[in-house]
């Protein structure tokens, strides 16, 4: 009996069973637009049809579909016998969806909400119309890994996760140790198992069949010899895996519309092996039965804790340039991403309070919106490596869903102010965000015309509003019409109004009056000119009155884009030429304090910096930065950062956020898990720094800078942060897209004279907020900045009839069981986020706080459950059939909450039925 079983167990490890993952990797937008790469040449459209046909000719064939929000197109096209084709195709387990969201998402620029959403919006497709849900992941073209996104996966119930980019020296190691399948355990009880793949995604060399790269057909005679050659290729494969079971992708970019030709001349291959009786069998199969397989094996894998940042794939070639690429459209995502968050809670509440008519309308424009946010989270889109046609699409597919939500919300409050006001027939405006800068047109004319502007903010959580208005005098009531205190800080003409609201005022509309006076205002405007230079420290200048411990400087500098042929600087690529060089030279200085706030303007030549120090707020300055367009130095371009140099003594070690949430610790020339060699010392150090970057000392004492869009950063030189603001380049960076990233507009100038440039760089403002704390007194400083960026108030303007409000003696305020849901520490740096469905809500609680678990209440009145992240599974069941995996080493210790507790940098997601 015991030599019995071991024979067969000897048998058992010896022979491999090969397992091809037919897939067609469909970029949403890249080097065509989203909808074009759908219709147009191979045509997703075409592809999907090939493939689906091909699959229900032969149950042995097996197809992986990835891009949500394609085949969701597609499906809605068919007919009913194509539809009820697919259908058996899914339950027979013929095709299979792996990730599942709308777009393959990028892992390093993107805010963890955003990439929630994606995945949400395709897995709630896929449930509602299959009665599936994808339980593994495939992330097999972004360009580096976060530890966020292994944790989302992990939280949407993924079983593993399918990787193909690394850093080369990373996977050569891993080759070498066979380590390429490993658990990744990037926080507390998030163990995702990972599959780096053998061959980037592409099918073995030699075997792609599909007419784009087309590997000459298989004819009888070269069958065996091809199989042989194949089983060879194998062979070499099976020495870096530990598994019995191995595993190719059969595929490549838009491949697989000639479907039936592909599999036949594959499947005599496979014919030829599998009637060999040798020890190779070769099936065609899909991604999670590759895991099962695996999982059967009860092989022990090493474990991984750091993440997959920043990626190269050549000593020259740092792929940390994409960071930043790009700004004005990070920046109008990110802003749409707030304002979309805030919205959908905000609209959750109203469908609570049955305050909500035409429920499936909003449900569709909800959808939408949230089908496009979802498109342009793609590894090709919020990186800004597509094209510039193709980001120009983005922005109108974002412009249109987002215009839609927009009158949608602005009927809506008008609906509210009859409620709440009795006031009728209010029409509502709101700001844009445009290229450069938030403009809010129609609050100017009313105010230059004298005409009072009611001010409705939903979702507020600031306690200082800011508003573009016009150079006078004004007078600004809240509710009970009392006059608050305001500031007008003008640059030149540009004014914005500040004002100062109650910090008791925590309902979700709230409403405002501005009421111009045509007298100028008399002390607001007026600024002192100061002479600064590079050297002097702001904190002193800016806190006049009051000692401070913290001493920082602000400066611009950059970077000649290297045009070397071996590696020139890109899209993707940030490859310097040389040291950095000082960009821009003082004009001039001017400060203005008043009893709200302290603002220090500096000119530059091409950079306008306004710092604000807020009187109610300590040791935080909002640094806003215009930068005006790029000029290139004799065809090459320049990648301005920006530095604050501040005392800390941080050792070369910094951090910065994942998504948005966990702090990386970053450590200057080292890789944790291996052995960097030193080629590009500036490159080689940066990193994504979507939200936040940190240094901090022994002692705790820490400086923070919060971004608005997402930017790459390091710190090269003790105390400095360098956060890369903008690039505009005059290469490409030979990764595909083919273009230089100039971003060209036309320079106004030119239509007066024929003597300039006919196209200059875009020009932008940006926000960054920095913050100087005591790490071990205040650990969550920081985290509550962020909270603060995050919940931004919803804004709409309308004319006013009436210059007070009517105390209202019995103001309703509605309520609903959607109320009860609390955090019950007040002071907790947390967000309650709700989306309404059909037939419930998914609310999910985070807990952004660094240290402190956070307790929370639930409706004691309706049925709830707890559930992965997409809202789709009860915990139960999801614990009930998800695959564990078994460690070599320690993984990191679980704190142990129960399900009305949060831990630090966790969301927990519930389903609250309607
Ligand atoms: C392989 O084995 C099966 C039965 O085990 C047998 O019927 C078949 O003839 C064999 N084929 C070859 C090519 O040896
Ligand atoms: C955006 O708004 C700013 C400020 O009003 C204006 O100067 C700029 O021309 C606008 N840009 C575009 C592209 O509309
Ligand atoms: C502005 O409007 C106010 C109130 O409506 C009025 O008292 C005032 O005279 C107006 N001023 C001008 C210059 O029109
Ligand atoms: C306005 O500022 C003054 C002086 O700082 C203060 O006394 C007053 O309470 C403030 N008013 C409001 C409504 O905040
Ligand atoms: C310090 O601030 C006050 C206002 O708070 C201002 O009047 C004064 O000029 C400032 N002093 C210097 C030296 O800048
Ligand atoms: C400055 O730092 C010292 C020592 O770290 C500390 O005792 C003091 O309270 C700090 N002062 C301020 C104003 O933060
Ligand atoms: C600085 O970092 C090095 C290596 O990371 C470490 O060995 C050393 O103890 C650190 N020094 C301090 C003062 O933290």
């Amino acid at each position: 009996m015991f030599i019995l079983l071991c024979l067969l167990h000897l048998q058992y490890v010896e022979s491999k069973v090969i397992y091809f993952l037919p897939h067609s990797h469909d970029d949403v937008g890249w080097l065509d637009t989203v909808w074009n790469i759908y219709d147009n040449g191979p045509g997703v459209k075409n592809i999907i049809s090939s493939y689906s046909t091909a699959l229900s000719k032969d149950s042995g064939r097996r197809f992986v579909q990835v891009e949500t929000i394609y085949f969701k197109k597609w499906y809605e096209e068919q007919d009913i016998e194509t539809k009820q084709m697919i259908n058996k195709l899914i339950i027979n387990g013929q095709l299979e969806f792996a990730a599942g969201g709308w777009s393959m998402n990028d892992e390093a620029t993107t805010y963890y909400e955003d990439i929630i959403d994606s995945f949400t919006g395709g897995h709630t497709y896929l449930y509602e119309q299959f009665r599936i849900i994808p339980r593994v992941g495939w992330q097999i073209d972004p360009f580096g890994h976060s530890s966020t996104f292994a944790y989302i996966s992990y939280m949407m119930g993924m079983d593993g996760q399918y990787f193909a980019r690394i850093d080369q020296i990373d996977k050569s190691e891993r080759l070498k140790n066979k380590n390429l399948e490993f658990i990744w355990n990037p926080k507390p009880g998030i163990e995702l198992f990972c599959h780096i793949n053998y061959r980037h995604y592409s099918s073995p060399p030699g075997f792609d069949f599909d007419p784009l790269r087309s590997s000459p057909e298989i004819q009888s005679n070269q069958v065996n010899q091809k199989a042989n050659q194949l089983l060879e290729y194998f062979g070499q494969q099976a020495n870096y895996y530990k598994g019995e079971t191995i595993v190719h992708t059969l595929g490549d970019d838009n491949e697989w519309s000639s479907a039936e030709s592909y599999y036949k001349n594959i499947e005599k291959l496979i014919d030829n092996i599998n009637q060999k009786n040798g020890t190779q069998q070769i099936h065609f199969s899909t991604p999670h039965q590759y895991l099962k397989r695996l999982n059967q094996q009860n092989l022990q894998y090493s474990v991984k804790f750091d993440d997959f940042f920043p990626y190269s794939d050549n000593h020259q070639s740092y792929w940390t340039g994409y960071y930043t690429s790009r700004i004005s459209f990070k920046g109008y995502v990110r802003q749409l991403s707030k304002e979309f968050q805030q919205i959908k809670t905000f609209l959750s509440k109203q469908i609570s309070y049955d305050n909500i008519k035409d429920e499936d309308e909003l449900l569709q424009l909800l959808s939408n919106h949230n089908q496009n946010m979802g498109i342009v989270q793609h590894h090709d889109a919020i990186t800004g490596t597509a094209k510039q046609f193709v980001n120009d699409d983005y922005i109108k597919l974002l412009q249109q869903s987002s215009t839609l939500l927009d009158q949608y919300m602005r009927k809506h409050v008008s609906i509210l102010t009859e409620q709440l006001l009795e006031y009728k027939n209010y029409e509502y405006h709101t700001c844009y965000y445009n290229k450069t800068i938030s403009e809010c047109k129609q609050l100017d004319v009313w105010l230059n015309q004298n005409k009072t502007v009611l001010l409705a903010l939903l979702m507020n959580q600031n306690r200082i509003i800011k508003l573009p208005v016009p150079n006078l005098h004004y007078t600004v009531l809240d509710e009970n019409n009392i006059s608050l205190n305001y500031t007008l800080l003008c640059d030149n003409q540009d004014c914005v109004l500040y004002f100062i609201i109650d910090e008791d005022n925590i309902e979700e509309t709230q409403f405002y009056k501005i009421i111009p006076s045509i007298d100028k205002h008399p002390f607001n405007t007026k600024r002192i000119q100061i002479s600064i230079n590079d050297d002097t420290d702001l904190s002193t200048i800016l806190n006049n009155q009051t000692k401070t411990n913290n001493t920082f400087k602000l400066t611009y500098a950059y970077y000649v884009s290297s045009s070397d042929y071996r590696q020139p600087s890109g899209a993707y690529i940030f490859r310097p030429d040389g040291q950095l060089n000082p960009y821009g030279n003082i004009i001039n200085s001017s400060i203005h304090y008043d009893d709200i706030v302290t603002e220090l303007i500096i000119k530059r030549n091409d950079v306008t910096t306004k710092i604000r120090k807020y009187k109610h707020l300590q040791d935080e300055y909002e640094i806003e930065t215009f930068l005006d367009s790029i000029e290139f130095i004799n065809k090459s371009g320049k990648e301005i950062v920006m530095l604050i140099d501040t005392d800390i003594e941080n050792n070369d070690t910094f951090y910065t956020d994942s998504n948005g949430l966990d702090l990386q610790k970053r450590v200057k020339n080292y890789r944790e898990t291996f052995n960097l060699i030193d080629t590009e010392p500036v490159s080689q150090n940066y990193y994504p720094v979507t939200n936040m970057i940190l240094l901090n000392q022994t002692n705790g004492q820490t400086v923070a800078i919060i971004n608005d869009r997402s930017q790459g950063g390091t710190s090269l030189k003790k105390g400095q942060i360098e956060l890369m603001i903008h690039r505009r380049i005059g290469t490409d960076d030979r990764r595909g897209v083919g273009e230089a990233l100039k971003e060209d507009i036309d320079d106004p100038k030119c239509q007066k004279t024929n003597t300039c440039n006919n196209k200059k760089g875009i020009s932008q403002t940006l926000f960054h907020q920095l913050v100087f704390f005591q790490n071990t007194q205040d650990p969550n400083k920081a985290r509550k900045i962020q909270l603060r960026e995050d919940m931004i108030a919803l804004k709409y303007f309308a004319e006013d009839f009436f210059s007070k409000f009517n105390i209202q003696k019995n103001k309703v305020i509605p309520q609903s069981y959607l109320d009860e849901i609390v955090v019950l520490d007040e002071d907790s740096i947390s967000k309650i986020r709700i989306e309404p469905k059909q037939q419930y809500f998914i609310v999910r609680i985070h807990n952004l706080q660094e240290v402190g678990i956070i307790d929370f209440q639930l409706p004691k009145s309706v049925q709830y459950y707890q559930t992965t992240m997409n809202g789709l599974m009860t915990i139960e069941e999801w614990q009930s059939t998800k695959l564990n995996w078994q460690t070599l080493n320690k993984t990191k210790t679980q704190i142990q909450v129960n399900s009305f507790q949060v831990q630090p940098q966790f969301i927990s997601t519930f389903i609250i039925l309607r």
